[in-house]
């Protein structure tokens, strides 16, 4: 095959420079880009076609494409090669801070990661119907109530509601959970409870508080984007276990028992998200006498437990093992997800662990926040909330299952969901997820890719709708739109699969 650049042009590089090389390589590229002597679409040669003509090791030449992906200039396809990426023009404005790829360590970002980033960026914006995010709506937001406390805190508690803490936190705090711990089971004392900056923190100070490179874990696959970066952030192998109509598969966790030395298993037992499942009774019991027979910890997020729309609510995992099982939840989906109020349970020698890292990580959260929040929650005022919500979710959910039995019938299954913010929808017939994505984002909508939920992605095409955001006739034009995508998804299959060979 032959390539559009001359390459005997790097014969000349100076390799004198430390460094130098690779960003001699990465700027003869940049360079070929900027000037439109190489175009979108176009194929870049070979890493070892461009080692034999820079005379530098087949790693070096890896690295300047990596480094040009980094920037933006190319985008890679395993199997096919590397390519100038549609967005090279967008990346030769970004200033004079390009340098700092050359320098920074080099960090892979995952599917997941950049779904999520992608996820709050498009919720943004006002042309865009976001089904892709799982946030509370403002117009439940205790506003009133909270201002009404924010002025009590400082009349009562004055400079002391701006000063340091201990890294567990307030507690006033720790004690109003407890107090509601021993009632639904994840907490049994103020000693056991560490706030945290949202749940999202309470997970991650979690797996790397258990997890090194070498470990293995396990987590529910779909799941919950945040949860899967943190996961693999820390370098375990992670194994994705199936969420059937009863949760959470025990005997598939039990199979990777037998060939694994498990050291944690993550789950969402009630109202999971993605698909609003709960973990049955003799799975749960199954489950906790595995961690205790196989010493391993068990990670309970518990994020959307409250916000159940039927059936009743079963305890808290952590009440049958706690020493086996660390609690995270936080006031997020309930309160608002801005407070960053959210918090772990654990005890024994893991307790100390986490304190540390919280420590390192961010000393303690907002100390004005935590007065508040042991207020709000001392006065009766979160429970008065969750009864307003429970009806108002309860509704756009409805109304979700409505839209898509209106727009789509006959193309997906789901179940509706007992409790949470989501719908986890399968097509009958499968498409090109991330075609699919760019689809729908064009036509005003967006919504979370199944595939950035699982550990690997199935041969199904899954999405999950939120509905948490919108009101009704905002979930039906939503589900509209994303109709007509799919429908434009399935006609491009057809012209590419009809197109003669050329
Ligand atoms: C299952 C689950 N756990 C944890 C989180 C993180 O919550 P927080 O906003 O409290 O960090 C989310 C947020 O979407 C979630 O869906």
């Amino acid at each position: 095959m032959s390539y559009k650049l001359d390459l005997s042009a790097l014969a000349g590089l100076d390799r004198s420079e430390h460094g130098g090389v690779t960003r001699q390589l990465a700027d003869f590229f940049v360079d070929a880009i900027d000037g439109g002597r190489l175009e979108p679409g176009d194929q870049l040669p070979p890493t070892r076609e461009l080692a034999a003509a820079a005379d530098v090791n087949h790693l070096t030449a890896a690295r300047v494409y990596r480094r040009l992906a980094e920037l933006g200039y190319v985008t890679a396809s395993v199997g096919r090669g590397t390519f100038v990426s549609a967005r090279a023009a967008a990346a030769a404005e970004t200033g004079d801070g390009e340098w700092q790829s050359y320098v920074l360590p080099e960090r892979r970002v995952s599917y997941a990661a950049e779904v999520l980033q992608d996820q709050f960026r498009t919720a943004q914006q006002d042309d865009i119907i976001s089904l892709a995010v799982g946030w509370p709506t403002p117009r439940l937001y205790p506003v009133r109530e909270l201002r009404a406390i924010s002025d009590e805190v400082f009349a009562d508690a004055g400079g002391e509601a701006l000063g340091y803490l201990s890294a567990e936190g307030l507690p006033e705090l720790r004690e109003e959970l407890a107090r509601r711990g021993a009632a639904a089971g994840f907490a049994t004392s103020p000693e056991e409870i560490i706030v945290t900056s949202g749940a999202r923190q309470g997970l991650d100070l979690v797996a790397r508080a258990v997890l090194g490179p070498d470990d293995v874990a396990v987590v529910e696959s779909p799941t919950f984007t945040g949860l899967l970066t943190s996961l693999e952030d820390t370098g375990a192998r992670v194994i994705g276990i199936p969420v059937d109509e009863d949760g959470f598969d025990v005997d598939a966790l039990e199979r990777v028992l037998a060939r694994h030395e498990v050291k944690l298993c993550a789950l969402q037992p009630a109202c999971h998200n993605p698909t609003g499942r709960d973990l049955v009774g003799p799975r749960r019991e199954r489950l906790l006498e595995l961690a205790q027979e196989r010493s391993f910890f068990v990670l309970e997020d518990a994020v959307y437990a409250t916000l159940r729309y039927e059936g009743t609510e079963p305890q808290r995992l952590r009440a049958g093992a706690p020493a086996h099982v660390v609690y995270v939840d936080s006031l997020s989906k309930t309160v608002g997800g801005g407070l960053r109020i959210g918090w772990i349970a654990a005890r024994g020698p893991i307790r100390g662990r986490l304190a540390a890292l919280k420590m390192a990580a961010d000393v303690h959260t907002s100390s004005l926040d935590q007065h508040i929040a042991a207020r709000y929650l001392a006065a009766g005022h979160h429970d008065r909330q969750l009864e307003r919500a429970l009806p108002y979710y309860r509704e756009r959910r409805d109304a979700l299952m409505a839209a898509l039995e209106r727009h789509l019938a006959g193309e997906w299954r789901a179940t509706t969901p007992a409790g949470g913010h989501h719908v986890w929808v399968t097509l009958n017939r499968p498409v090109p997820e991330r075609a699919l994505y760019n689809e729908a984002l064009r036509h005003g909508m967006t919504f979370t890719p199944g595939g950035a939920t699982m550990v690997e992605p199935g041969p199904q095409t899954s999405l999950r709708l939120s509905f948490g955001l919108l009101d009704p006739d905002e979930l039906d034009e939503g589900v509209r739109r994303l109709a007509v995508a799919l429908r434009a998804v399935r006609r491009y299959d057809r012209l590419a699969a009809t197109a003669p060979l050329s």
